[in-house]
């Protein structure tokens, strides 16, 4: 079956399926501890036959989804900058584990943190989960001490509702998240106040 060509674009971003070539740039990003130090899924230390192996994997879960519903295991895309084509991360939707919808997950390069990437990159996703699928709510969950991310959250909207923990098998034992939602009423309510 044919990958689906979702592809989603912002003023400075492309969010895209990965693509086999984009394994030495995935592993030159990951293999950093600042950046997956707080993610629950992604090994550490990393290297490129992990990120061909997770490129495989993606592959067959884009060739699996349809780009209308929730994706039954988390399908990622890359983040590729629009000035350069540079892949700067990636940014991964999965099924809410703490309520219905969709989950967000993402990562980017240390050298292209602070500008505001991820923000725009979870602006789009958001938008493309109300819209576009449809969905009445989205989640989203960071470690306690995560400030970046819960910056990227909040400034998207996402509001605190609960704390608990998600398992991590790479980590050893579960790490602690504070759990954040975005309504499609509230989203829609923060677009209208935008002039
Ligand atoms: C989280 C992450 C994706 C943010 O990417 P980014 O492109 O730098 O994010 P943005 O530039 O869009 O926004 C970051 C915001 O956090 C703020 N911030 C960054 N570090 C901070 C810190 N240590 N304390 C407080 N705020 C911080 C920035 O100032 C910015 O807010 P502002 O626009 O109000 O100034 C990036 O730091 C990362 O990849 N971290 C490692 C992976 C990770 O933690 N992923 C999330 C798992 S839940």
């Amino acid at each position: 079956m044919p990958t689906i060509a979702v592809e989603l674009t912002t003023e400075r971003l492309r969010l895209r399926p990965l693509h086999t070539a984009d394994a030495p740039a995935i592993a030159e990003q990951v293999n950093d501890w600042d950046v997956v130090r707080y993610t629950t899924s992604i090994p550490y230390p990393y290297d490129r036959g992990m990120a061909e192996e997770f490129i495989a994997s993606q592959q067959k879960r884009w060739a699996a989804w349809s780009g209308k519903t929730v994706p039954e295991e988390e399908v990622a895309f890359v983040i590729e900058r629009n000035s350069d084509r540079r892949l700067i991360g990636c940014i991964g939707l999965q099924p809410a584990e703490a309520g219905t919808g969709l989950e967000f997950g993402y990562w980017l390069g240390k050298r292209y943190w602070g500008e505001g990437y991820a923000t725009e990159a979870v602006g789009r996703l958001v938008r493309f989960a109300f819209l576009d699928l449809g969905l009445p709510e989205i989640w989203g969950a960071a470690v306690p001490t995560n400030d970046a991310s819960h910056r990227v959250m909040e400034k998207n909207g996402f509001v605190i509702v609960a704390a608990g923990e998600r398992p991590s098998d790479v980590r050893g034992n579960p790490l602690p998240v504070i759990i954040r939602r975005l309504t499609r009423a509230q989203w829609a309510a923060a677009q209208a106040t935008v002039v």
